[in-house]
Formats: C-alpha cells, structure tokens, sequence
C-alpha cells in the first residue's frame, strides 16, 4: 500500500496531475475465523487507513465463507463501530467510512442496513459486491455450464439489474445523507448516466474494466462528455 502510494504521488509529480482519490476496501481472508473478524478488520483498519481517502469495509465477497453473515445486523454493527473508532484515532482526522453490500440482501435488509449507517454516522455504501444467485440473470449458457463454473460471485451485466434496485432503494431510504457508490454491471457511458440519474454519487466499474482495459473508464469519460454535449444543444 505504501509502495503504491509512492508510486501515484511519483507520478503526479511527473504529471502534474492530482494524485488520484485512493479508496482502501477491507475484508477478512479465509484463514480468519468468523469470531475474530473485528479483530482482524482492525488490524486492517490499523495498517491501511493512513494511506486512506476513503475507507470500505467489505462485508459482501460471497467467495469469502462465512463473510457475508456478516451484513446480519448484530455482527455489523460492533464490526463498523470497531473500525470507524480505530480509522479516526489511528489517522487523527475523519476518515470516511463505507460499508459494502451484497446484492442478494433482500430489500428489508437492504434498508436495514442503511439505517444502520445512519444510525452510526457512517459517511457511505458501496452497493453492490456479486452475485450468488443464478435464477432470473438472463443468463443464456446451460445448467451444466453454470453449474460447471462453480459457487462464486457472478459480475457484470447478470448484476446489472439488481444494483441498480438497490441503489435506487438506498437513495430513497436515506434522502442525500448518504454517499452511495453505485457498482454492478457498469460497462458503457449510458450505464453510468442511468445511475448518477438513480442517486449515485460515484459509480465504479470492474467486470468492464477487466474486459475492456485500461483505457475503460477513459472512453467512459469521453461518452459522458459527449453526452452532456448533446443535452447542452
Ligand atoms: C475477480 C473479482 C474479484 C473481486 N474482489 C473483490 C474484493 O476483493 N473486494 C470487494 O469488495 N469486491 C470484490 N469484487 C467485486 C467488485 O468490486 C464489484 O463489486 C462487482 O464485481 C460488481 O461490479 P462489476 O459488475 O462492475 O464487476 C470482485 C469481483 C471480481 C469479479
């Protein structure tokens, strides 16, 4: 983490570019049992936060076991006060806190958790992580080719519809009290309108990243512009 810092400062310093915005997400590994995830989350905190414009806890990657029981209200809440407290004091400045969610919540809890970040001032939510489900996606490869892939996350266009649900759900749950990051089957610039339009305030990409390179979020960014030119006339 440090390495990589040094590394973006180096660089807008060669640019003369800001160095850009650097969001740090914390999840616990396999090797932690479910019991010591606080503990562990706040050893992350402890390690990363310094070098932390904005902090995410991970509480939603369904390749994790055990990791998403952690969205249960009775596990999240401690483990978001745990890290909030530990971020602030460790930097000595307010370090901004999200909490990152799954889009397999059913809508009570979505909301729940919501007004558990209220409740604990928490600055924001990242919504959404992947997908467990694989009913209903559109997808069009056969049953044993899905079955054949495995249990993990499922990404991109198949999550599409249902992060943009939760995320119009958390904005009208939550009015502007909370910066939602909107992820999930991102991938063109239209995308990425439909959910600044929906309430996000930033959207991410990763499936489109992957696929598309480096170069993704710069031909987003040029769509965009082109976008606005059109409203503008
Ligand atoms: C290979 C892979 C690894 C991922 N690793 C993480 C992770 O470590 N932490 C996390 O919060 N989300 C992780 N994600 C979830 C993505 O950040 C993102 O929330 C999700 O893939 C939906 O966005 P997308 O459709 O743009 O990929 C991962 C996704 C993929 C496909």
């Amino acid at each position: 983490m440090a390495a990589t810092l040094q590394s973006l400062s180096e660089q807008s310093l060669k640019t003369g570019l800001e160095r850009p915005i650097v969001g740090v997400n914390i999840g616990k590994t396999k090797v932690v049992d479910l019991e010591d995830a606080v503990e562990d989350y706040v050893t992350s905190t402890r390690a990363l936060a310094p070098y932390a414009d904005y902090l995410v806890v991970n509480v939603s990657s369904p390749n994790t076991p055990g990791l998403r029981q952690l969205q249960e209200l009775d596990s999240l809440r401690p483990l978001l006060s745990a890290v909030r407290e530990e971020a602030d004091a460790v930097t000595g400045r307010h370090v901004p806190l999200l909490v990152k969610i799954a889009p397999d919540l059913a809508d009570a809890d979505v909301q729940a958790v919501a007004e558990l970040a209220l409740d604990l001032g928490l600055d924001g939510i990242v919504a959404t992580n992947t997908t467990i489900a694989r009913e209903s996606l559109g997808l069009r490869s056969s049953e044993d080719e899905i079955t054949a892939c495995g249990a993990g996350g499922l990404s991109g266009r198949p999550v599409r519809r249902r992060s943009l649900e939760v995320l119009k759900m958390l904005r009208q749950h939550a009015g502007d009290r909370l910066t939602l990051i909107s992820v999930g089957g991102v991938t063109t610039p239209e995308d990425v309108i439909e959910r600044l339009d929906a309430g996000a305030d930033l959207v991410q990409g990763y499936t489109a990243f992957l696929y598309e390179g480096p170069f993704w979020a710069a031909r987003i960014n040029r769509g965009l512009k082109k976008a606005a030119r059109r409203v503008r006339g």
